[in-house]
């Protein structure tokens, strides 16, 4: 079972292969906020701090708007990614 790490929460949570990030913040509290839920707002975007590769593959349409936003390349929308394997973000200042 993975581990999805929250550093800015100081948590470790097992989570499913394939959760989702937003459910399992659904059922647990943590910092990241959600807005639209559809990759839309940017409310939820993340730094992924280690093993950004156990997240799924990012679609086009969060890299166009990761891009527009001009995130860093460790940058995500937590609403649009599932947790593959061992994996370690925190919020994005
Ligand atoms: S909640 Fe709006 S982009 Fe993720």
């Amino acid at each position: 079972m993975p581990i999805l790490s929250i550093k800015t929460d100081k948590k470790n949570i097992n989570v499913e292969v394939g959760a989702s990030i937003i459910d399992v913040c659904e059922n647990e509290e943590t910092s990241i906020l959600f807005g639209c839920r559809d990759g839309a707002c940017g409310a939820c975007m993340i730094k992924v701090v280690d093993n950004p590769s156990n997240l799924s593959k990012m679609e086009d349409h969060e890299k166009d708007f990761l891009e527009t936003m001009a995130a860093r390349e460790d940058e995500r929308l937590a609403c649009q990614c599932k947790v593959l394997g061992d994996v370690t973000i925190e919020v994005s200042e």
